[in-house]
Parts: C-alpha cells; sequence; structure tokens
C-alpha cells in the first residue's frame, strides 16, 4: 500500500482590476452573459464566456427548467456550443461568474462537478491546457492554469 497524494494550485487575484485587460474584457462578457440567464427556479444566476484559439468568443448562462434536472449550468451551454460550432476549435480560456438574488456572492463559485467533467473531455480532447478563471459577483477572482487542477482522478477515455 502507498499513499498519493495530488497537489492542485489556484492563483487568487484581490478582484477584477488585477486581471490583465483582454481578461477583464473575456471576464465582462461572462457577466452580460450571466445577465442573461434562465434561472427563475435558483435565482442564481451565472455566466460562461470562452476564448478559443480561432478568436471568436462563446459566451452562454444557466437555462433553468419547470422539470429541475432539464436544465443546464452556464459552463456546459457555452463549452457545448462551442464545440458545436467549431469542432476542431480549442478552448484557450474560459470566464466563469455567479450571482445570486438571494445574497451577494462574493467569493469565487468554481464550476459544479458535471461541469468539471464536461470541461475535462475537451482538454483532453484538445490536449491543451484549459485556463479557468472564476468568481462570484463581486471581490476576488481565482484562476486554474488547466481544469486538471479542479478535477483530479479524472475519469477519461483512457479508462475505455
Ligand atoms: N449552475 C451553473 O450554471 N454552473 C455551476 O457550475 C453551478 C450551478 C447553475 C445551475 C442552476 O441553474 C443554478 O446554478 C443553481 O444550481
Amino acid at each position: 500500500m502507498k499513499e498519493v497524494k495530488i497537489e492542485s494550485t489556484l492563483f487568487v487575484y484581490e478582484s477584477i482590476d488585477e486581471l490583465s485587460k483582454e481578461i477583464q474584457s473575456l471576464m465582462n462578457d461572462a457577466i452580460q452573459a450571466r445577465e442573461k440567464a434562465y434561472a427563475p427556479y435558483s435565482k442564481f444566476h451565472v455566466g460562461t464566456a470562452l476564448l478559443l484559439d480561432n478568436g471568436e468568443i462563446i459566451t452562454g448562462s444557466n437555462q433553468e427548467n419547470a422539470s429541475y434536472p432539464s436544465g443546464l449550468c452556464a459552463e456546459r451551454t457555452a463549452i457545448y456550443y462551442a464545440g458545436a460550432k467549431y469542432p476542431k476549435a480549442k478552448v484557450v480560456t474560459m470566464a466563469i461568474t455567479a450571482a445570486s438574488q438571494n445574497q451577494k456572492t462574493t467569493s469565487p463559485i468554481p464550476p459544479c462537478g458535471a461541469c468539471r467533467q464536461a470541461i475535462a473531455e475537451y482538454e483532453v480532447k484538445q490536449e491543451t491546457a484549459i485556463e479557468i478563471y472564476f468568481m462570484g459577483e463581486t471581490g476576488r477572482v481565482a484562476k486554474s492554469d488547466s481544469l486538471a487542477n479542479l478535477l483530479p482522478f479524472v475519469f477519461d477515455k483512457s479508462a475505455l
């Protein structure tokens, strides 16, 4: 028996103002997408913007449904659309922001487990890391250099 330890690294910025102009602009696209969320049940609005290696920016927001499990998170809405529209493009950077109508969301909100699995599929497929920035409505912004930091022990095609 041996113990296996996996380390993950995140970088934390004090606010959006500390980000480069390019990433601020991508986060602003995510904020605009968040404002278009359809979240009448949870009142939790999430927006995502993806920068692709062909220069395109794809955005998405969470889309809820009266049959709750039929809804979809912002991250998967965006990454599946990117995959459908530009199947050959690689995702370079992902910006995510979340805001609740019930309370002020001031700490970074990471993608949920199901979204991490979906993002992992694209990172493995494209063989290059996806940079992920995530924040709440205001406050600190966290950055992961790769989805792998957010989903250790990933399940991927190598198991099939
Ligand atoms: N949600 C996202 O859009 N992304 C996440 O990573 C976490 C959760 C959405 C799903 C649902 O519409 C609402 O937030 C509350 O869970």
